[in-house]
């Protein structure tokens, strides 16, 4: 690899997001686990180690060490927190544990000159997380920076450039944080910023090649962004040695189907396996009213076909990888095994611990990357808009828009009037707007008047609403011209609907989907 950063991982919440505040100043880097030695990565091209924090102290036993010899590489090291009290620890300084935690907003007075603060004003508002403090410097290491609670809220070693924060500099809390972590990529470590996201698809599609060698990879497509971009990253790197599965639930939207297979299939040229398993799902989902009865249905009824359809492919091929979308939010913080960082992290399986049960290492090119970023890599591989920026949907699909037992009927008449929902908003240009707008099928029957006759039909929600993170959610203020042609045209349009009603609840207290 090319000269780059290291980020060695001792289990840090924030880890990740160190490597993200690199990227943004584009520059490469890679994350090391902390066992990784010396000699490894001076091999790897490291030009400057960046110690993350971590939930151990350094005063336990177990507690995680890098391998010694990085003291001696001669290129600049930051630790920070958990990072800055090993350094002290390890070069000969004195850690204790604190009488009283510092945890959240603190002033840094910076008290002395530094290459870190170079350009920025002598106090800052940063942010802390930690119990144990410095009670000693190592030799050669001086205090340039205080906080309330500690005297050595930053230290350094200018003469072997050793630097330590006790601090995160990488969260958004710490005012200027990216300004303090610029000065130690680019005036100590003296790297260039020549990073980017077409970079960052090179050096993916080159590890992937080294770990797959000429096995093959199984990967699960949703459609969704993850998994699509998953998919188009690792096509990239090993073409037809990726197979996609995609499961037809019977639960899908208008047409989704064929847009995945035409999509992938024909102009990404992926190998797609279609598993029609309409029947199956809907035939175990028969009668079943309870939402969270259908959503385990649906769930284990997934497992199921999916765990099939690798083993149908693992005894016509030599696979032996399990490719995921998993994001960096998706992977859990977890608590520390037995002090061990390696255990810290656990993955969120997409597919609920599949990749054990068949037997499979796994894959997961996105790990490290938030959704933006994922949204950008996805653009950049030629994905087309409307995967990049798709609403979200849930796994159980249409199963938990369809109110009460879900019948095939229903399913059409929901199906249909999602489809002009979506035409709607995407004609006003505000699907992308908003954060998701679906329809609902309620199981309710209402009468009304269309010509002459009197008909007695269903009724269908429309659910539209804007949010940042689904944790909470606003209805959107759609205009009313374009909710009087939604309503219209699903009228007009849709046998078996002959009323729309407009869903104005906000989350709190209610949740975006209906069940
Ligand atoms: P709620 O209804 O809880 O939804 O306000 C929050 C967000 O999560 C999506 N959602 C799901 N996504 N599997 C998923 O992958 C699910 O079972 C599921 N349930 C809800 C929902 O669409 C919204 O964006």
């Amino acid at each position: 690899m090319p000269a780059h950063i290291a980020v060695l991982d001792f289990g840090s919440q924030y880890t990740q997001v160190i490597a993200r505040r690199i990227r943004e100043a584009k520059v490469l880097s890679r994350i090391y686990s902390y066992k990784t030695t010396a000699a490894e990565m001076r091999a790897a091209g490291v030009c400057g180690i960046i110690l993350s924090g971590g939930p151990s102290s350094v005063l336990a036993e177990a507690s995680p060490r890098p391998d010694a010899a990085v003291f001696e590489m001669g290129i600049p090291i930051l630790g920070i927190c958990y990072g800055e009290q090993l350094m002290a620890h390890m070069l000969g300084g004195q850690v204790a544990h604190s009488k009283e935690r510092e945890y959240g907003h603190g002033t840094l007075s910076i008290n002395q000159k530094s290459r870190l603060f170079e350009g920025l004003p002598d106090t800052l508002r940063v942010w802390n997380s930690h119990g144990d403090r410095i009670e000693q410097l190592p030799d050669g290491f001086a205090a340039v920076a205080s906080t309330e609670n500690s005297p050595y809220a930053t230290i350094e070693d200018a003469s072997r450039n050793f630097y330590g924060m006790q601090f995160h500099p990488e969260v958004a809390h710490s005012e200027m944080g990216m300004e303090v972590m610029a000065n130690f990529l680019f005036k100590i470590c003296g790297i260039s910023a020549d990073w980017s996201m077409a970079n960052y698809i090179e050096q993916s599609v080159q590890q992937i090649r080294e770990m797959v060698g000429d096995e093959h990879v199984i990967l699960g497509l949703s459609g969704g962004v993850d998994s699509s971009v998953a998919a188009a990253l690792i096509h990239k790197a090993i073409g037809r040695q990726l197979t996609c599965v995609f499961v037809d639930n019977g639960l899908l939207r208008l047409h989704e189907r064929e847009q995945v297979e035409k999509l992938y299939g024909d102009h990404f040229d992926l190998d797609v396996r279609v598993a029609d398993e309409r029947k199956r799902f809907l035939e175990r989902l028969d009668g079943i009213s309870d939402p969270e009865q259908k959503r385990k249905i649906i769930g284990n009824t997934f497992v199921e076909v999916f765990d099939e359809a690798v083993q149908d492919l693992k005894a016509h091929g030599n696979y032996t990888y399990l490719a995921q979308g998993t994001l960096y939010p998706d992977v859990i913080e977890s608590v520390a095994i037995d002090g061990n960082p390696a255990a810290l992290i656990k993955s969120h399986h997409n597919v609920g611990g599949l990749p054990e049960k068949m037997n499979l290492k796994l894959l997961e090119p996105l790990r490290e990357l938030f959704k933006d970023e994922v949204r950008e890599l996805g653009s950049q591989l030629g994905l087309p808009r409307e995967v990049v920026w798709r609403q979200p949907f849930p796994g159980p699909g249409l199963g938990v828009r369809v109110m009460g037992p879900v019948r095939e009927a229903s399913l059409t008449v929901l199906r249909e009037a999602d489809a002009i929902l979506h035409e709607e908003m995407m004609a006003a240009d505000l699907y992308y707007k908003v954060w998701q707008s679906f329809c609902v099928f309620l199981p309710v029957k209402t009468v009304g008047v269309m010509g002459d006759e009197r008909t007695y039909e269903n009724v269908v929600a429309l659910r539209i609403v804007e949010s940042v993170d689904a944790m909470t959610a606003d209805w959107a203020r759609v205009p009313y011209d374009v909710l009087r042609t939604i309503s219209n045209r699903i009228i007009n349009e849709v046998t078996g609907c002959n009323r729309v009603v407009l869903d104005i609840s906000s989350k709190p207290p209610g949740t975006i989907e209906w069940e």
